[in-house]
């Protein structure tokens, strides 16, 4: 089958770190190891200073179009006057709203070429693979109301709302059970039942969901604040974590810096399945943002880039064979000395953006 990918470069390194996909994706079709039908478009500061909007509709229709979205980064100091509507994050924000794009994939794999970057010990993380399943358009960063209010005796009241329905767990639910089937067959769903409502309700649909049909699978609860303990105690514990949409920030985080560089992490984004062609939904994108401190110098590590181009052809296209490819030349050239700047190491070969392309090609 033919892949329709839409590529959003975006602003800052997005535009560098995409430079270096675009040439693996070539490389792929050439190759006759996967095929594609490419579309590009802008988003992020530069679509505003194209259009005047983060986004344009043209852009959203081709993301609506596409099996798959790729997208590099948005932001930069040149966007700190727009208007707070149409600042280049809001582009990203209303492709995951408009999709519904309501599970964030967060690996987190620490190559033992790089186990010494990571926050601890290298006997600790060395071959850690963990997914972290974060829901993302849900809990309390989007429940009703949300205010701040003054008070009659010149205090102040902020309120944020948790609310989960049970449709919204269950669906997360199903994604973390089918990705744990494709893995090491184990989830931890984390949640504060002993002092949230939604918590309670959280571990409730979880355990419903795997006694409905994923019995298979080894279910594990654990209190959000233990499981951020654990993370950091004894890592290689995990396989898939699923959690809401606060918590998973935060441990997904926390996950993220026991790897080593934020030029390391690809994402996905996805949501739900389309009745006429059975798609998912889809957005992959690297962690990392645009890094203007770096931009426009070919210094940006494009691995997260790629990585998240591996995730798009696992989980979107089902091209299992090319994305352990494109996994195992990533970890190849790591092994065998490669660095961009942000995991140089006394000793190693440092190379650009494009140094690393050429090299993960080459592998
Ligand atoms: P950032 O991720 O852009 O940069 C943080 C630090 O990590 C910088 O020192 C940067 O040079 C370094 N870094 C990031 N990616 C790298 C890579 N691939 N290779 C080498 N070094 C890398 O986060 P920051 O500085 O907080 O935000 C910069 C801009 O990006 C802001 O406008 C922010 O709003 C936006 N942003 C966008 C995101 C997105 O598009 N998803 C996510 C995070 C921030
Ligand atoms: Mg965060």
């Amino acid at each position: 089958a033919t892949h329709k990918l839409l590529l959003l470069p975006g602003d800052g390194i997005g535009v560098e770190v995409m430079a270096e996909v675009k040439r693996v994706i070539d490389w792929l079709d050439r190759r006759g190891v996967a095929s594609f039908a490419i579309e590009e478009d802008l988003v992020g500061g530069a679509a505003y200073d194209s259009c005047g909007q983060p986004i344009s509709e043209e852009a959203m229709a081709k993301a609506f179009a596409a099996d798959a979205i790729l997208l590099g980064a948005v932001g930069g100091t040149k966007w700190a006057n727009v208007p707070y509507e149409d600042r280049p994050e809001a582009g990203l924000l209303r492709l995951r709203k408009d999709l519904q794009l309501f599970a964030n994939l967060r690996p987190a794999v620490c190559y033992p070429a790089l186990a010494d970057a990571s926050s601890l010990k290298r006997e600790l993380v060395e071959g850690l693979d963990v997914l972290i399943v974060r829901e993302l358009t849900g809990g309390v960063y989007f429940g009703e109301p949300k205010t701040i209010t003054d008070l009659s005796d010149g205090q102040k009241r902020a309120v944020d709302t948790q609310v989960y329905e049970s449709y919204e767990i269950e669906r997360i639910a199903r994604v973390a059970f089918e990705l744990a089937r494709t893995r090491r067959n184990k989830v931890v769903s984390t949640e504060k039942h002993n002092v949230m409502k939604t918590g309670l309700l959280w571990k409730q649909v979880v355990s419903e969901v795997h006694g409905s049909a994923y019995e298979d699978v080894h279910l594990e609860h654990q209190l959000a604040d233990s499981c951020g303990m654990q993370l950091v105690r004894a890592p290689k514990q995990f396989d898939v974590i699923v959690t809401d949409n606060l918590f998973g920030d935060i441990l997904s985080d926390v996950a993220a810096m026991l790897t080593g560089s934020l030029g390391m992490l690809p994402s996905a984004s996805l949501g739900g399945v389309e009745e006429l062609s059975g798609r998912r939904r889809a957005l992959y994108e690297p962690v990392h943002g645009a890094a203007p401190d770096i931009a426009g110098k070919g210094l940006a590590n494009p691995i997260a880039m790629i990585g998240s181009l591996a995730m798009a052809l696992r989980y979107s296209f089902g091209e299992l064979e090319a994305a352990d490819r494109i996994e195992a030349a990533i970890a190849g050239v790591l092994a065998g000395g490669v660095r961009t700047a942000d995991i140089y190491s006394e000793g190693k070969t440092r190379v650009g953006t494009s140094g690393m392309g050429d090299a993960i090609l080459a592998e």
